[in-house]
């Protein structure tokens, strides 16, 4: 890691300066009406999402039908040149740009309790096949290719990989997907990830997509060699309702946008850090080792679009503190009693961490983590600009000149409702609400197309690079530089998710 990621920020991206080659938001939105309205033809999944019934992935109608072929090469041509224009780099290398899919063949590496949901939304869009599945857990890998078959049963049964840690290699070397979807445990998200970049595979990733920095150039670097997308699978950025926020912002509602608060306030200590039984599950070591943000990528998926980070503007430092490490211990003193290892043992992790991180564009927003108190759910969003705010817990906004009552709150659902997104006016479906099944969609339809991923890699590591961040910032007790993985194409790159 060079000593410019790690040093204390010392003024860089003064609040305020302007990016010298801004687009403006209105600017690009209008021009981007037309692109849009042409990349949202080609990267239709050729069909209704029909018939296959796959538990909780419920099959939604209403996607526009439009078979790939030279048509739709050519459009997904001119979409790409749209992208390239916008100032992203194109998505695909040249050769495979030029080659969409008739369907997308895929391999699921890690289907435990999120990657086996995934795979079965993933049963339910008709251009996608699902080629094999990987499990360390070689039975669990077999019982989802059973259970594959028992869904889809005129199709071929997914080839069974697994019993090792690079067992996955086998099934990259050997299978040839055309994308993977890792639902692994963290520490091997980013070297699956750029083992299949560099065979060719398109990468959807669980969260965190990578642990540290160094991850993070890894996955620049790679996927802008090689010339293949790769996303990390952030589902709370495609939520109805943070979507709708986002159509509000591109409208100009809220004005200029200066702050955004989010929080991941979810309990995970009686069930995903530890078994019910009191055991060490796989993440447990992170609460033992580390004192960090963890989990920061559910919070803070929308705000990166509300914030036109990476596109206008960009994250430069990144401020942390946590409180002291009380609930874990308590959690085990309450329920296995006071002699129970659980509850004398050091754990690394305070109960709340609290990140202020600041943008080139003199923006701030401040991320909760909250894992391990007993509390129900909460994200807490919150966007704020020189005409209005939003308060997702509240499910109130107030829009200056618009909002009836001086200074009163109004209910968000009726705006949510005038503001639905395209993605959600196709239909949602699935786990989380709906989120999944779009997300996936959307991926698939993007390496289909040979398209940009909804989520590219800049987007995915900034996200995640938090993690890493957050703790040498808690250590150091300063503020910490953060890196700008566009290497400056900030300035030139206009807003792409969800337009
Ligand atoms: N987006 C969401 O809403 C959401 C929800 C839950 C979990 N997650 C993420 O999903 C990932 C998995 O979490 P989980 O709750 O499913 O955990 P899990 O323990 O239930 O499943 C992980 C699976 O990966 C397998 N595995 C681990 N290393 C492997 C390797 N090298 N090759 C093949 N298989 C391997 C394990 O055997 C296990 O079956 C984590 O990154 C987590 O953060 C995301």
């Amino acid at each position: 890691m060079s000593s410019s990621e790690t040093s204390p920020a010392s003024g860089a991206g003064a609040a305020g300066a302007a990016p010298a080659a801004r687009i403006s938001r209105r600017r690009f939105v209008k021009n981007s009406l037309a692109a849009g309205a042409v990349t949202a033809g080609v990267i239709g999944l050729g069909g209704r999402l029909l018939g296959a019934d796959a538990g909780s992935a419920k099959p939604v109608a209403g996607s526009a039908s439009k078979p790939a072929g030279s048509s739709a090469a050519a459009a997904n041509a001119a979409a790409l040149k749209n992208v390239a224009a916008a100032g992203h780099l194109p998505a695909w290398n040249a050769t495979l740009a030029a080659k969409p899919l008739e369907k997308v063949r895929v391999g699921f590496i890690g289907v435990g309790g999120r990657g086996n949901g995934l795979l079965m939304n993933a049963l339910v869009l008709p251009d996608v096949e699902i080629v094999a599945v990987c499990d360390l857990d070689l039975p669990r890998a077999k019982r989802c290719a059973a259970a594959c078959k028992k869904r889809r049963p005129n199709a071929p049964v997914p080839a069974v990989y697994g019993g090792a840690g690079d067992a996955y290699k086998e099934l990259i070397d050997r299978e040839k997907p055309d994308a993977v979807v890792i639902a692994t445990y963290w520490d091997s998200h980013a070297p699956i990830a750029l083992y299949a970049l560099e065979r060719g595979a398109a990468p959807a990733v669980e969260v965190p997509i990578a642990l540290t920095v160094a991850e993070c150039w890894q996955l620049v670097e790679t996927a802008e060699r090689v010339g293949i997308p790769c996303m990390m699978l952030e589902n709370w950025s495609f939520r109805r309702d943070n979507l709708a926020v986002l159509n509000m912002i591109r409208a100009g509602l809220f004005g200029e946008i200066v702050h955004s608060h989010c929080a991941h306030s979810h309990d995970c200590i009686d069930h995903w850090f530890f078994g019910r039984d009191g055991r060490d599950r796989w993440p447990a070591k992170y609460l033992i080792n580390f004192n960090r943000d963890h989990y920061p990528t559910h919070s803070v998926g929308p705000v990166l679009s509300w914030l036109d980070i990476n596109c206008g503007d960009v994250v430069t430092e990144i401020f942390s503190s946590a409180t002291a490490s009380k609930g874990i211990n308590a959690y085990f003193a309450r329920k296995f009693g006071a002699k129970h290892p659980g509850a004398t043992r050091r754990y690394a992790q305070g109960d709340i961490v609290t990140s202020t991180l600041r943008t080139a564009g003199g923006k701030t927003f401040v991320i909760n983590y909250d894992m391990q108190l007993p509390r129900p759910y909460s994200n807490r969003w919150l966007v704020q600009g020189t005409l209005g705010v939003y308060d997702e817990e509240r499910g109130g906004i107030y829009l200056h000149g618009k909002t009836k009552g001086y200074h009163q709150w109004e209910k968000f659902s009726e705006r949510e409702n005038e503001h639905v997104h395209r993605w959600w006016r196709e239909g949602g479906g699935g786990g989380h609400g709906g989120v999944d099944l779009i997300e996936l969609r959307e991926f698939f339809r993007a390496v289909k197309a040979r398209a940009q991923t909804p989520i590219d890699v800049y987007d995915s590591v900034v996200m995640s690079a938090i993690v890493e961040l957050s703790g040498q910032s808690i250590a150091a007790n300063k503020p910490v530089a953060f890196p700008d993985f566009t290497k400056g194409r900030w300035k030139q790159r206009a807003p792409y998710f969800g337009v």
